[in-house]
């Protein structure tokens, strides 16, 4: 692995206009035990890849307060507090019954204690981007929203975003607050989100995609994916974290790994360029498999 690999080279972006991270983020949501439920099977591990993070110029990192639940955020502030300009982002809005099992919350007490909680843990006065993990369908969304726009006002959270949510649902939340990021499922052969990625983009809003890495049938030999992965001397992996990155400029992907090696090798990507060529190729046989 050679010892250059920065996610600077995944080039920066704003949050909310005025909180500048690189695009190519780290997802903490793997650093915790199996179905996302208690301590890592390798905590040792776990606490490198952390620590290993900053080192590689990832100063963003995506958690939340129901990852383990608490041991992601917890592990965090353990290894990496007082943060020195990283950026965590944390989510609140689920609750946890077990792995593998979780149940939206959004009760207006609720969300306070989640944000209130989660800057305890964190240790922070106030959390730079704070997002509503689900919307809860079995809530009024304005009081939801309305009790984040007062978070928002008494500083305990700096920006806001949304997880999972559609066009008309970010325009709803807007009359209370701006969303500077929406954090919804997208990546090569997954693009139900794809509207509202044109949507982020045109109103600079940050786009989070989650499960980035996923690629399905494309990782099988003989696809195009791993004929440009082989050529570029790259892992399918990386082309399907290159290819998002230059997908859009608002586009911030945090692959999640418990692991130091898997780590080093996606951040690596942050430095791969694909050809104008290759990404429509690529476009092309993802939405034929999609
Ligand atoms: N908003 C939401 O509802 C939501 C839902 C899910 C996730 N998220 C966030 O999105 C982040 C990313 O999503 P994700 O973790 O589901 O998907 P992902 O980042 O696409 O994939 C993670 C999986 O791939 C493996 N992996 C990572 N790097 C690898 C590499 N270089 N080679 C081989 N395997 C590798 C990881 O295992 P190892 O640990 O063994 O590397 C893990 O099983 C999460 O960490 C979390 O912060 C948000």
């Amino acid at each position: 692995m050679p010892k250059d690999i920065s996610a600077a080279a995944s080039g920066q972006f704003k949050i909310g206009g005025d909180l500048t991270v690189n695009r190519l983020g780290f997802g903490a949501m793997r650093v915790t035990g199996r179905g996302i439920w208690g301590e890592p099977s390798d905590l040792v591990e776990a606490e490198r890849t952390l620590k290993r993070v900053p080192e590689l110029g990832i100063d963003l990192i995506d958690t939340a307060d129901s990852y383990g639940p608490y041991v992601s955020e917890d592990l965090i502030a353990d290894v990496l507090y007082p943060y020195r300009g990283l950026v965590i982002a944390t989510k609140g809005g689920l609750t946890r019954h077990g792995p593998d099992i979780w149940r939206v919350l959004g009760r207006p007490e609720y969300l306070r204690q989640a944000v209130l909680m989660s800057l305890r843990r964190l240790k922070l006065d106030r959390i730079d981007l704070w997002q509503l993990h689900r919307i809860d369908p079995r809530v009024p969304r304005d009081e939801q929203f309305q009790v984040i726009a007062e978070m928002r006002k008494e500083g305990l959270i700096r920006h806001v975003g949304l997880s999972e949510v559609s066009i008309e649902e970010i325009q709803a939340a807007s009359k209370f607050f701006p969303v500077t990021t929406v954090q919804n499922q997208y990546n090569l052969v997954d693009r139900k989100s794809e509207a509202v990625l044109d949507f982020a983009e045109a109103n600079g809003i940050g786009f989070i995609p989650w499960a980035p890495l996923a690629s399905g049938d494309l990782a099988r030999p003989g696809s195009v994916l791993t004929r440009i992965a082989h050529q570029l001397g790259a892992t399918p992996g990386q082309v399907a974290l290159a290819w998002l990155l230059k997908r859009s400029k608002v586009m911030l992907p945090i692959p999640g790994t418990g692991s130091v090696r898997h780590l080093e090798e996606n951040t690596a990507a942050a430095a791969l360029v694909l050809s104008d060529a290759d990404f429509a190729a690529l476009d092309d046989e993802a939405r034929r498999a999609a």
